[in-house]
């Protein structure tokens, strides 16, 4: 754990910022419970502390952040729970995402994106189409993604080279099941944040977090902020890490 004394400030090093973060955005449904609210207000709340988040890591010049928004196994809650996050989706696909757009921020979906319902689909591509412009950060959302269906996903595609005789099963390096991910040509994530308080991948980025450095944070998703975000970065600046060297 790491823990911050009273007062005292973080000293971030600009020069080593993690290049991509990736981040697991839990507890919004406690955060809602807690305030006797609905679910889906707790849902709302976690929009708009993406949006904060967002913000301030394009800000600093983090180049990439990918949040889980909605897993493969997401769909198991109940219909009004699935249905209230489909319909905050849309609304954020044509609101913040297009703020996004002004600041220079590009957008792009992770995920199997057949799996969701046609014009959200058609939303997607209209945002990753005018990302195409910009020069900014990159979030990516993770959208009905889960890290074993993006394998599966992968490896289907590969081995349909392969069938077809353009690929040796030799040939199938570590970078050629890259360049079949979600993730293709993203530089994988130095640093993962889960906030809280639960300490699991939950299906997440697996192959991409072979090496990266876990933050876990008490704070629910929809109250994380900038301080905490300083936290996370400032905790990854001071891990030492070896990569299986000595
Ligand atoms: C994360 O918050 C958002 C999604 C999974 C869509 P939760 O809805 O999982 O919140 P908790 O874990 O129930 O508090
Ligand atoms: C992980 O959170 C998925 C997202 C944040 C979208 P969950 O709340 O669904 O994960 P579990 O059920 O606690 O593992
Ligand atoms: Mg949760």
């Amino acid at each position: 754990m790491f823990f911050q004394k009273k007062g005292e400030t973080l000293a971030i090093d600009t020069s080593r910022l993690p290049k991509h973060i990736a981040i697991i955005m839990d507890g919004n449904g406690r955060w809602a419970a807690k305030r006797s609210l609905p679910r889906k207000a707790g849902h709302r709340a976690g929009a708009e502390a993406l949006e904060r988040v967002v913000s301030e890591a394009n800000k600093m010049g983090i180049q990439h952040v990918t949040v889980y928004a909605f897993s493969t196994e997401n769909w198991k809650r109940s219909d009004e729970e699935v249905s209230a996050i489909m319909d905050l989706l849309r609304h954020y696909l044509k609101n913040s995402f297009q703020r996004f757009l002004k600041d220079n921020v590009k957008m792009q979906v992770i995920g199997d994106v057949t799996g969701l319902d046609q014009d959200i689909q058609e939303q997607i591509k209209v945002i990753e189409e005018k990302s195409k412009g910009k020069d900014g950060m990159t979030v990516h959302i993770a959208l009905n993604y889960g890290g074993r269906d993006e394998l599966r996903r992968g490896i289907e595609k590969i081995a349909e080279e392969v069938a077809s005789g353009s690929l040796s099963p030799k040939d199938i390096t570590e970078e050629i099941i890259e360049s079949y991910l979600d993730t293709a040509g993203i530089p994988d994530p130095e640093l993962l944040i889960r906030t809280s308080g639960e300490e699991r991948i939950s299906n997440f980025l697996l192959w991409q977090i072979a090496y990266s450095e876990f933050y876990f944070t008490d704070v629910l998703w929809p109250d994380f902020g900038k301080k905490d975000l300083e936290k996370a970065i400032y905790y990854y600046q001071n891990r030492e890490r070896r990569f299986g060297g000595r």
